[in-house]
């Protein structure tokens, strides 16, 4: 074999190997919710597999992972008409709609023997039809009015369970195959998504279906890992359907064979009793299910009395929805509360009378602003219905003003702040209302957290616990005291024995040994997170220059623009924030001297970038700021040295020269990635 034969033979070895563990990696992340490897290891073994196709293109797999992390669509999305349009169902609310539409079938076929039934879970999700061109996934559309839909096929790709090509048959799939079903937000995925939302200070989604359907038409998130999260779950087979298939149970079962995910509790019913017990059994097991499901679905089950039974113009007459009962109720609201956050933010905040909500007690949900508390008119001594869509944090879906007591006055957010007295500032343009006064004991236990915690100077045992007393008792009356404490001190509090008091102390003493990054991150600057801080840290050195920096020099520092330098200059013009920094420096924290420059930190640190092709979600000014903020540098033509080649939109004869050089490429998506890493 020659040489390069033989390296040829080598990386297709190599290629295979590493597929098996992305797709493994993928399973236990999105499916299993248990990832092995950490993510960086994950990318790692990503960049591996697609340098190796960037040398090998003909040894790309047509269903390797890497297919899966394409790039965004470029602008809106186009739309397409289908052949086959989408339908809807009608509904069924009780049992005696569902003998009606039992006994509609069987009147239209004639038939006074029972008819078989597929039953289905009714999934709460995006409905989308995906359309395979000689066994080859080629488009991906929304529902959209039934006959035109979006083309989302670049944000399908990433959905994992997906298939890329039909598998199965030997022969392959010849010609057109359209498939149809419904990509879900799994109920766990749906929670962190909306916890995570909450924190941003974000409205959380009503339910999984709107999230998912959001995540689909993300034109700008290319978060490969928040759309990896959605799972499509199929149901109809639209076009392509093979002539051996005769009953709705077999078009499950060949779709399965294709590769696709169906829902596990679809089940033949033999007639409208067994799909009614069908239905109980669903909703008795609902609160056990990973996705949201809202009812079940019954669908004629012989393909060709379907075709007999016959369809209207939106909806066919040979299925139909049986809806579960809404996971509603009716509770009062018995006051508002007001909470304070890290940022003087205040929340209102209904405290209900306990109510059981699909098996989940309820006594609080979130009104997250003044406006929201305005749009709902909630008010003190209201009746208000309470929702759980598939979600832990209950809403409150309306009032219901015919129950409004007399004397119910509107709600309006406090003028003053609740824990320290100061008066609330709400800025024009803003949701939010907030305390503004910094030593507001509810702010300051908030900001002593955020001190302490792993990002800024991860002090290991300061918790929420023992910030609350050291607050209440006076023993810390801005962050910087916390450095003050000392064993005999800690030992004092409550729930703090003598060995516990010893760690707390020691993991301060520790911290004091840090680095400017982290100091900038602890001080709570607004706009200044991680990767800014690092930023800030290389290009200014040392605090100093950083705390006299004017505007203009502040936005002279790469990727800092006119918001974060505002933000950081008029933060360091607070007298009380410099005498924190100084206070900071004389209890003993201390960093290192950066070397001024470019910063030696971040994701992309020490590597050398070129661009070619346009870019979708960024200008190329962007793009160059951000790679510099992230450590890197922009070249402007392409060697051995370069480390990456970002190949946009049609891209140069850059291209060509890094396969020739064997310089990785990346797409844009992957830039982005690499950047926020
Ligand atoms: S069959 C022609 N099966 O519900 C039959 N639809 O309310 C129409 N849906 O547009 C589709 N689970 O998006 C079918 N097991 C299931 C379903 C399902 C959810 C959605 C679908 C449809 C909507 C109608």
């Amino acid at each position: 074999m020659s040489e390069s034969r033989d390296a040829r033979h080598r990386a297709g070895v190599r290629m295979a190997e590493l597929a098996k563990a992305i797709d493994r990696a993928n399973r236990l992340y999105y499916q299993e919710d248990r990832p092995e490897i950490p993510d960086a290891e994950y990318d790692r073994l990503l960049r591996e597999l697609q340098d190796l196709e960037v040398r090998y293109p003909d040894l790309r797999a047509a269903d390797s992972p890497t297919r899966r992390v394409g790039a965004p669509p470029a602008a809106g999305f186009g739309t397409l008409t289908r052949r086959v349009p989408m339908l809807s169902l009608e509904n069924a609310m009780d049992e005696r709609e569902m003998y009606a539409f039992d006994e509609r079938v069987r009147r239209i076929l004639g038939s006074p023997s029972p008819v078989a039934y597929a039953g289905e879970p009714k999934l709460d999700g995006a409905g989308v039809e995906l359309v395979y061109v000689d066994g080859a996934l080629d488009v991906g559309t929304t529902r959209g009015d039934g006959r035109t839909g979006e083309d989302v096929t670049a944000n399908l790709r990433h959905v994992w369970n997906i298939p890329l090509v039909l598998g199965g048959d030997e022969t392959g799939c010849p010609g057109r195959v359209s498939v149809r079903g419904e990509v879900v937000l799994p109920l766990v995925a749906f929670r962190r998504l909306n916890e995570m939302r909450v924190v941003r200070g974000d409205e959380p989604f009503a339910n999984p279906r709107n999230a998912a359907a959001g995540a689909l038409r993300q034109l700008h998130d290319i978060d490969r890992r928040r759309l990896g999260a959605l799972e499509f779950r199929a149901y109809a087979i639209a076009e392509g359907l093979p002539a051996s298939v005769r009953t709705q149970m077999e078009v499950l079962g060949q779709l399965i064979a294709w590769g696709f995910t169906v829902s596990p509790e679809c089940a033949a019913c033999h007639d409208v009793d067994a799909a009614i017990a069908y239905h109980t059994k669903l909703l008795a097991h609902r609160d056990r299910l990973p996705i949201e499901v809202d009812g079940t679905v019954f669908k004629v089950d012989r393909l060709d009395l379907q075709a007999e039974v016959g369809e209207l113009p939106r909806s066919p007459r040979w299925a139909i929805a049986f809806k579960f009962p809404p996971q509603q109720e009716r509770t009062q609201v018995e006051a508002i509360d007001v909470q304070v956050g890290r940022t003087g933010a205040l929340t209102p905040v209904a405290r209900l009378r306990p109510v059981t909500v699909g098996g989940v007690t309820v006594s609080s949900a979130s009104l997250h602003n003044q406006d929201e508390v305005d749009r709902k008119d909630v008010r003190e001594g209201d009746t208000v219905v309470v929702q759980r869509a598939g979600d832990v944090i209950p809403q409150i879906v309306e009032v219901v003003k015919a129950d409004r007591p007399a004397h119910a006055r509107p709600f309006q957010l406090p003028r003053h702040c609740p824990v320290c007295g100061a008066a609330t500032v709400r800025l024009e343009g803003e949701a939010v209302t907030r305390c503004p006064n910094l030593d507001c004991p509810a702010q300051l236990k908030n900001n002593v957290l955020h001190f302490a915690s792993r990002e800024a100077l991860d002090i290991d045992g300061l918790g929420e616990k023992i910030v609350d007393q050291l607050v209440d008792r006076g023993l810390v009356k801005r962050p910087s005291d916390v450095f003050a404490l000392d064993a005999r001190t800690l030992s004092d509090l409550e729930r703090m024995g003598e060995k516990s008091a010893a760690n707390l102390a020691e993991a301060i003493g520790g911290a004091r040994e840090t680095s400017l990054a982290r100091v900038l991150i602890a001080l709570g600057i607004r706009h200044v997170g991680a990767g800014v801080a690092q930023l800030l840290a290389g290009h200014f050195g040392d605090l100093p220059a950083l705390v006299d920096a004017t505007r203009e020099e502040l936005e002279a520092a790469p990727g800092v623009g006119p918001t974060i330098a505002e933000s950081v200059e008029r933060f360091f013009s607070d007298r009380h924030n410099r005498a924190e920094v100084e206070r900071l420096q004389s209890l003993g924290v201390r960093w290192p001297k950066q070397a001024r420059g470019r910063a030696r930190t971040g994701p992309l640190a020490g590597k050398a970038l070129v661009l070619t092709g346009g870019l979708a979600a960024m200008t190329r000014e962007d793009a160059k700021e951000r790679i510099v903020a992230a450590g890197g540098r922009v070249a402007s033509s392409v060697s051995k040295k370069t480390d990456f080649v970002v190949a946009g939109e049609d891209p140069g004869s850059k291209l060509q020269r890094a396969q020739e050089l064997g310089v990785r490429v990346i797409d844009e998506a992957e830039l982005v990635r690499l950047l926020e890493s």
